[in-house]
């Protein structure tokens, strides 16, 4: 899972013109960033240290539901600790100058994208940017044959069934404006699945195993109509392997949504 979610940052950065964020924050020395939903910790590392070079050190608070990813050794200005983003204390209120959260649309079901929101409004000061990178997930680049034609199916009525939000950058802003962010911008990239770039990652495999990891939530659903069994379901991903490795047709889309909390909320 860690590698996975680290081989899945190097694309997603390169994507986005190796840049770690989008929004045009101008951090300063001691200015506070929350990261929701850390997970390895691996965009956060990279983002504290390219500060700290620069002579702006950093104070970062990462939040996950789960332990299970964080790094064992971190400097001591990241904090780590087991807290959701839609539970945090009174104290951080007005308190961070950056908000970032990354891949987490399979775990926040719609009404819950509202409270996210409401949270991360309340924690930024004002003038502070908060910055959202999610994977596309209704318009499906990715089927290029009959195994992921399947796969899209299974993905669609999953995201329906648990009522996740596919589209994000078509969700999201309407609902930040609304609640008082301005300066809402998204910007989308695709990326391609094959391997049509000889840069040492292994797309396929990295797209792949993200649906690995999607195994249980399926099986749980039942397949969704379209597989009855985990030997049925790893054999469909085989075909969709197989499938992305000789087609260059295949993509998937990031989007990057940034937004920013008024001075004078
Ligand atoms: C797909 S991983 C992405 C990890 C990291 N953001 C990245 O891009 O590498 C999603 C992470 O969000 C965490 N998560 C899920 N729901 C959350 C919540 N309500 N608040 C904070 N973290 C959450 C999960 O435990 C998991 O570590």
């Amino acid at each position: 899972m860690v590698l996975r979610l680290n081989l899945q940052h190097r694309l997603i950065v390169k994507a986005f013109d190796d840049k770690l964020i989008l929004a045009p924050v101008n951090l300063k020395p001691g200015d506070r960033v929350l990261e929701s939903g850390a997970g390895s910790g691996i965009w956060v590392l990279e983002f504290w240290k390219e500060h700290s070079q620069k002579n702006i050190p950093l104070v970062i608070e990462c939040i996950d539901i789960s332990r299970d990813q964080f790094p064992s050794q971190v400097p001591s200005d990241i904090h780590f600790s087991l807290r959701s983003i839609l539970d945090v204390p009174p104290e951080w209120s007005n308190n961070f100058t950056f908000v970032h959260q990354r891949l987490l649309v399979a775990a926040l079901p719609r009404p819950l994208w509202h409270e996210a929101l409401a949270q991360i409004f309340r924690v930024l000061k004002p003038g502070g940017w908060v910055e959202f990178v999610e994977s596309h997930a209704k318009v499906r680049k990715f089927v290029v044959g009959p195994n992921s034609k399947k796969l899209s199916l299974i993905s669609d009525r999953m995201f329906e069934e648990k009522n996740f939000v596919g589209d994000t950058e078509v969700y999201l802003p309407p609902v930040m404006r609304e609640m008082g962010f301005v300066d809402v911008r998204c910007e989308g990239k695709d990326v391609p699945i094959s391997q049509t770039i000889d840069d040492g990652l292994d797309r396929v495999q990295i797209w792949y195993d993200l649906w690995k990891g999607f195994k249980g939530s399926i099986l749980a659903g039942g397949g969704y109509g379209i597989v009855s069994s985990e030997e049925e379901y790893e054999s469909l991903l085989l075909g969709c392997k197989d499938e992305w490795n000789n087609s260059t047709e295949a993509y998937t889309t990031y989007w990057t949504i940034i937004a920013r909390k008024p001075e004078i909320p």
